[in-house]
């Protein structure tokens, strides 16, 4: 399959549809390395990667069920164990810190490199024959867990990305047609 050909069909697939075998050590390294081979104004890497695996996946889902059950003292215990085992979706996940620095570079243009890192994590993985997929959801919003992923003040989570072999291939989704968002100016 060409790149273009890559590009033009590849489709998120749902952490529903995520299982093992996640990618191997080789295999994290190859994609680590294309998340990070992206446009970066003032060459400044203003972004981290924390991989976590099993043991990562349930550091941070027992905090996240902790600041749950905090926030909701009237949760179940399905609510709690859903968020217990939230990063256990995939078998791995990566959380990708914006980590902008203040200088010359605007702060929105590394907060759009942040962006090219976790697209480009899923088209590395996506290439690779594994099913990914970018989620924020509460806990990319969430100041404690910014701080266990080691966050600072103004660094924000640009995103989870969930990676494992899919199940089922993913259906095809709508998408804008281009005459709607594009325009020629003459
Ligand atoms: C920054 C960002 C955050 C997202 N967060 C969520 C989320 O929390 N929950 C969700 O269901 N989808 C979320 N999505 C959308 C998923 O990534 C979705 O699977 C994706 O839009 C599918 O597109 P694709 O098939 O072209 O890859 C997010 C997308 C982006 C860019």
């Amino acid at each position: 399959m060409t790149l273009y050909q890559h590009l033009i069909t590849r489709r998120s697939t749902s952490v529903r549809l995520l299982s093992t075998p996640a990618p191997d050590d080789g295999q994290l390294e190859d994609i680590l390395r294309v998340a990070t081979r992206v446009p970066d104004h003032g060459k400044l890497a203003p972004w981290r990667i924390i991989v976590m695996r099993e043991a990562g996946q349930k550091t941070l889902g027992d905090l996240a069920a902790e600041i749950f059950t905090s926030a909701h003292p009237d949760a179940t215990p399905a609510q709690i164990e859903f968020e217990r085992t939230r990063f256990m979706r995939a078998p791995l996940v990566l959380a990708v810190l914006s980590t902008p620095k203040l200088g010359k570079i605007p702060v929105w243009e590394q907060q759009l490199s942040v962006g090219c890192v976790c697209l480009n994590a899923l088209y590395a993985a996506q290439a690779l024959g594994f099913g990914a997929n970018w989620l924020t959801e509460w806990p990319a919003f969430d100041t404690e867990i910014l701080r266990a992923l080691g966050g600072a003040d103004g660094d924000h989570i640009a995103g989870f990305i969930y990676i494992g072999t899919a199940t089922a291939k993913p259906d095809e989704r709508p998408r804008p047609e281009l005459h709607d968002i594009v325009r020629v100016l003459d």
